[in-house]
């Protein structure tokens, strides 16, 4: 029997292809890091995604409290279940606190999304994923520069696996599905926005208002995460978004990738968002120094604008340079969650 860690909104897309192919029983662990529906229920029924068998509900708190208490709610339900193997995916604090309790008993630990680096330390995804790379048994990876970085860090050749991109597998599954959701008849740009190091500094997130208003007359819908919101009012920032800018609530999935296809552009700081663009040839401008995607940058349709004052003329550039047809980067075909079902049936032999 195998645990599958599931705990925020990006983890769900990555888990659901990896049920779809994987024979071998398994059991679904909700941590319970993310517990709105918008930014987790609604997933589960437009995936079609099991519901979890377990559910730690740990709700929210610092990035080391939320990491401890993942740990203790974890720990006797795995001792309970006694799993051959623990299945974690990206980088957030569910799947270092997870890995962390199973490498303790010894328990084989795959870790789906291994290898990429931002190398800026100054960002908690950051240290999940070194920590969480380290202490894994068997590491796949979504792109070739990830076991560069693993080699580099010292991992063995024989953990590391390429497989491809699970998040793309669910993209390609319900693109078609998504048809249906509506978006803006005019032409638009989608934002999301919710790394702390954007959207906790207050200066920072007015300057990213202010440089978003600039891009009037174009209509910009931005579905903010609760963090964001929170952060948007409890600044008094309201005054600071432009009229162009549409604050709505967090999207679900359907919406939210049909949105993304229909888009002129996206304006974004998360790491799936980068990708999903790529693959569908979508302008995306990501409002970051770094990123742990690189491809995204080399391959795709993605591109780094770190100062606020810039995004505007970055949004007209990638808008006038968008591809006639979308890039192909290797493996993100629809056929990780297979290839990465036979890895994880492999080590259990
Ligand atoms: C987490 C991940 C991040 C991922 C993001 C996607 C970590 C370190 N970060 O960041 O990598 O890109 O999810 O969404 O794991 N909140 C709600 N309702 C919810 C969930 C959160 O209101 O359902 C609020 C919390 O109260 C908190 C804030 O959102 O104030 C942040 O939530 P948290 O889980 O700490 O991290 P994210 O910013 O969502």
């Amino acid at each position: 029997m195998i645990d599958l860690i599931c705990g925020a909104r990006p983890n769900f897309m990555k888990i659901d292809p990896i049920i779809r192919n994987l024979s071998e029983k398994a059991r679904l662990i909700h941590t319970g890091q993310h517990y709105d529906y918008s930014m987790s229920g609604s997933f589960f029924d437009q995936l079609e995604l099991p519901r979890p068998d377990i559910n730690l509900e740990v709700g929210s708190s610092t990035v080391t409290v939320q990491t401890a208490d993942i740990m203790k709610a974890y720990e006797p339900v795995f001792l309970q279940g006694k799993p051959d193997a623990v299945v974690v995916v990206g980088d957030v604090n569910s799947t270092l606190a997870c890995v962390l309790t199973a490498v303790r008993y010894g328990t084989p630990t795959v870790h789906v999304e291994a290898g990429l680096r931002s190398f800026d330390r100054t960002m908690p995804e950051e240290i999940n994923r070194l920590l969480t790379d380290q202490i894994s048994d068997l590491l796949l990876i979504t792109s070739s520069e990830a076991r560069i970085n693993l080699l580099n860090e010292g991992r063995p050749e024989n953990a590391i696996v390429m497989v491809g991109n699970p998040m793309i597998d669910t993209l390609l599954r319900l693109l078609p599905e998504s048809a249906h959701s509506t978006v803006p008849s005019e032409n638009f740009g989608l934002v999301t926005l919710h790394r702390p190091a954007n959207v906790d500094d207050k200066i920072l997130l007015g300057s990213i208002l202010d440089a978003l208003g600039e891009l009037a007359p174009l209509l910009l819908i931005f579905p903010a995460h609760p963090r964001t919101v929170k952060n948007i009012r409890n600044w008094g920032l309201q005054s600071r978004v432009p009229d162009n800018l549409k604050l709505v609530p967090a999207m679900d999935y359907l919406s939210f990738i049909r949105h993304q296809q229909a888009a002129q552009v996206v304006i974004t700081d998360s790491g799936g968002v980068q990708e999903e663009t790529s693959v569908m040839g979508v302008p995306c401008v990501t409002v970051r120094p770094n990123t742990e995607r690189p491809v995204t940058c080399t391959l795709g349709t993605n591109v780094l604008c770190p100062d606020p004052g810039s995004i505007p003329s970055a949004v007209i550039k990638q808008i006038e340079n968008r591809p006639d047809v979308p890039p192909l980067i290797p493996m993100w075909d629809g056929g990780a969650g297979a290839r990465i079902a036979r890895e994880i049936e492999r080590i259990l032999k």
